[in-house]
């Protein structure tokens, strides 16, 4: 089979209104702004409203990518949300999406991987594309992690925030999809995991007694892997692609913490300017924190045809992944 090219040519992003500070925290959790910005990089993060679900923030930003790429909710060949917070079991949130859009009868599917959930998103979207399956793909990364926190625990309360990124691709005489690189490793799932609400553990009184259906970490022990596993991640997608570290323009890290972004640019020797965070703004957004990074960017004028991007994240599985990318006009 003949691969064709892909690029990207719509991007969007939301976030709830409601804004949550690190001084916020305080007035509930034994916490500090000072230990939150310096351990994380983090000042704010956004938690969806009660009635606010993962299909609302995605489909406010597959609206904004559609608005960019000057096409209709119709000319989308497939539908896939990268999240672990749908709005149900079932239906996927992506079939929740195409219906709200108006996009009768097109196929729609969640990919579940935690934080690379966008990384993985864009390995298996320019794959469909690039085969010429569908030939356009609209990808979402979205979260609401705020209705799977413990507010009470002061190690993962202060952490996570909510959000949604959007990406339109499509087939193109350019070729922007240069490599992928992706990994996972369960045997220690308590590292990062919700232990209660699947068929290992439903749900049950004692589940909630313990808040065993809200997210728990094992920070330390994950903060290690993620340096290493994203750095090995990103050399492997770079020599995929026959590159160098010095062709990389643009870092567009998974945004967990300011100093796991700070080592693996150190270790690229990205520049500061070079390295795209927004972790100050939305904390870790999970599956939606490299697309709205991405949107923010792409908006703000930053990118130029020819520049090459690398995607990294890593999270709960584990699980972890890089792609290099080459901006196409
Ligand atoms: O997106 C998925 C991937 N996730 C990640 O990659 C997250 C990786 N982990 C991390 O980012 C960091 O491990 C954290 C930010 C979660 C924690 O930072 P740390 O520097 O690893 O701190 P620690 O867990 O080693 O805790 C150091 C101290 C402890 O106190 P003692 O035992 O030294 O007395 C904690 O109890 O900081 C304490 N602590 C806090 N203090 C104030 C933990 N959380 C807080 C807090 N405010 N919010």
């Amino acid at each position: 089979m003949s691969l064709r090219g892909v690029k990207i040519v719509g991007v969007g992003h939301h976030a709830p209104a409601h804004v949550v500070t690190n001084v916020d925290l305080e007035q509930w959790l034994d916490t500090s702004d000072e230990w939150i910005t310096t351990r994380t990089g983090m000042k704010r993060r956004h938690w969806a409203s009660p009635d606010e679900a993962t299909s609302d923030l995605a489909l406010a930003a597959a609206q904004g990518a559609l608005r960019y790429a000057n096409l209709r909710p119709t000319d989308i060949d497939c539908f896939i949300v990268c999240t672990v917070t749908p709005d149900y079991y079932f239906p996927a949130t992506a079939c929740l999406v195409a219906a709200r859009l108006g996009a009768k009868d097109k196929p729609a599917f969640d990919i579940s991987i935690a934080c690379s959930g966008f990384i993985y998103g864009l390995t298996v979207a320019s794959g469909l594309v690039r085969s010429g399956v569908y030939p356009r793909v609209m990808l979402i990364g979205a979260e609401t992690l705020s209705k799977i926190l413990n507010k009470a625990d002061r190690s993962t309360a202060i952490l996570f925030g909510d959000g949604a990124g959007a990406v339109i691709l499509e087939t193109s005489e350019e070729n922007s999809f240069l490599s992928s690189e992706l990994g996972s490793d369960a045997s220690r799932p308590e590292m990062l995991y919700v232990r209660s609400s699947g068929s290992r553990h439903p749900i049950d009184h004692a589940a909630l007694d313990e808040s065993l259906n809200l997210i728990h970490m094992q920070g330390r022990e994950v903060f290690k892997s993620a340096v290493t596993k994203m750095i090995s991640a990103t050399d492997k997608a770079l020599a995929k692609a026959r590159l160098n570290k010095s062709d990389v323009t643009f870092l567009i890290p998974h945004q967990a913490n300011k100093r796991i972004i700070d080592a693996a640019a150190h270790y690229l020797e990205v520049p500061s300017d070079k390295v795209v965070t927004n972790i100050h703004e939305y904390g870790n957004t999970s599956a939606a924190s490299i697309p709205i990074a991405l949107s923010e960017t792409v908006h703000a004028g930053k990118i130029k045809p020819g520049n090459v991007i690398v995607f990294v994240a890593f999270g709960g599985g584990l699980s972890w992944g890089a792609v290099a990318w080459r901006w196409a006009a």
